[in-house]
């Protein structure tokens, strides 16, 4: 028992208590970001969903706050979005801004075992803090439709009107609105384009410069894949890039390549945050830390689920296209407290270990001739070790957790898993993330991210570095303790 508890992550988001999936209706206001997120107040497992509910100033602390909205004759709360309705398009707020709530409204058909999905609004005068549930929901239906939810709504100004981006089946469909109210069809994307391994869910939609430049833009539809028993890798995200015209999104290239979000297998579902003020021009992303493969037994205590740490997306031209790239928000920083430095060193076909923690920041900078595998062991004891590795001849980089400590609870749970990551250079970069029950690798910067759940024992805090049939040079290592958020 006493294990468990020590899962419980300190620097990254979750529950009080009881179960928590999709993070939802993720909004700036007044100096506050919201965080949302499906809730089972009654169990440690999936069920009747609600909005649990936190803010936070600087997406790092988060204050918890009464659950937003509950099941209704309508249905249990799945997940949607939350806009910024500054000139009261709605009429709900009496002609001054506030916040409007449009999710997905789940039951059974009267009179059948058939379930439905349909779009609903709830509407706050006082800042998130109660919410009213519009009188005439649900606002959007499409009896054709059976999976159709996740709606992600924003306001498209050449237009002059909202825009909802919602998934349907396994595709993502395109509606118009002038008060979210009233909302017409105008587009669909995804036939024969990207990973259709399972049903689509949670979709977002926004635009970004490349390479900071204003004046080239790309938009990014991100799309996540239900679980679907026949795949290993369980629930995963993907992203398309190309343009919106208001009415419905194209891909850059066709058909579009399969892009994966995150590489490693506990990021699903994730979305970004509406209305960051522009003067920032961020745009933030969360996702729950986890994968509907074995989310329902994963071996936390009173509560289970977690979400990712907060990214920062921008957008970079590559040789093959342009690319989406992901960073930890600078805001994390904040939580640094110690700092160790290595000089540059040469390690072959050995291993160090450098230092020990279960709450770490890792900088590494490597570079390489040989044909070698080399990396990290993390969270590594007599008998455990997370491994992050890079092979070198593959151009490969890995994370096994075969052996990183509680692993039965799921068949699939333990493995390896690869991606393709070019050095051509010879040269590459880590930026690992260590907390009590995961590890957030972002390599060369951004480029490509893994992010693992894991469940070691309190006792394994080894942090190693190794080379393994050749020699690598560490150019660079740097590791910082963080301060608990709870501290
Ligand atoms: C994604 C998802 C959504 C749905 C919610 C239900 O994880 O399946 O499509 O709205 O979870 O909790």
């Amino acid at each position: 028992a006493n294990n468990q508890t020590n899962f419980r992550p300190q620097l990254h988001f979750t529950p009080r208590d009881q179960w928590m999936n999709d993070p939802n209706g993720m909004v700036f206001y007044e100096g506050e970001y919201h965080l949302f997120y499906q809730y089972h107040p009654e169990s440690t497992v999936w069920g009747p969903m609600h909005w649990g509910h936190a803010v936070s100033q600087d997406l790092v602390h988060w204050e918890h706050l009464p659950i937003a909205l509950a099941p209704d004759e309508h249905g249990a709360i799945f997940s949607g979005s939350v806009v910024v309705d500054k000139h009261d398009t709605s009429g709900f707020f009496a002609g001054k801004s506030g916040l409007v709530a449009i999710f997905t409204h789940h039951d059974t058909k009267p009179g059948t075992d058939l379930t439905r999905q349909r779009q609903s609004l709830a509407y706050s005068t006082d800042r998130g803090r109660t919410w009213t549930k519009y009188a005439n929901n649900p606002v959007l239906i499409e009896e054709a439709l059976p999976d159709f939810r996740d709606p992600k709504v924003f306001w498209f100004n050449p237009q002059q009107s909202w825009v909802m981006v919602i998934a349907a089946g396994d595709t993502i469909r395109f509606y118009k609105s002038p008060n979210l109210k009233e909302w017409t069809h105008s587009g669909e994307f995804g036939v024969g384009q990207g990973s259709h391994d399972g049903v689509w869910e949670c979709p977002d939609l926004f635009e970004l410069p490349v390479d900071g430049d204003i004046l080239n833009r790309r938009w990014v539809l991100i799309v996540s894949i239900g679980e679907d028993a026949n795949f290993l890798e369980g629930s995963r995200t993907q992203c398309f890039i190309g343009s919106f015209n208001g009415d419905t999104f194209v891909s850059e290239e066709s058909p579009a390549p399969l892009l994966w979000l995150d590489h490693g297998r506990d990021n699903y579902a994730g979305v970004t945050w509406s209305d960051v003020p522009e003067q920032q021009g961020r745009r933030l992303f969360i996702g729950w830390m986890n994968n509907w493969k074995y989310a329902n037994v994963i071996p936390t205590s009173n509560w289970r689920g977690a979400m990712t740490l907060p990214r920062e997306l921008t957008l970079t031209a590559e040789m093959e296209g342009v690319r989406l790239l992901q960073k930890p928000i600078p805001e994390l920083q904040a939580q640094r407290r110690g700092e160790q430095n290595w000089a540059a060193f040469e390690l072959s076909n050995s291993e160090l270990t450098v230092t020990h923690g279960d709450l770490l920041e890792i900088i590494a900078e490597f570079e390489f001739d040989d044909e070698l595998e080399f990396g990290l062991k993390l969270r590594a004891s007599e008998t455990e070790e997370t491994i992050l590795g890079y092979s070198t001849h593959e151009q490969l980089l890995f994370i096994d957790r075969s052996r990183s400590g509680a692993i039965d609870f799921h068949a699939d749970f333990a493995c390896k898993h690869s991606a393709l990551l070019k050095a051509e250079t010879g040269n590459m970069k880590l930026h690992i993330f260590v907390d009590r029950s995961s590890i957030e690798a972002f390599a060369n910067d951004g480029k490509l991210v893994m992010t693992d759940q894991i469940f070691p024992l309190s006792s394994s805090t080894g942090i190693k570095l190794y080379a393994k049939d050749g020699s690598v040079k560490v150019k660079s290592l740097t590791i910082h303790t963080l301060n608990s958020i709870f501290d």
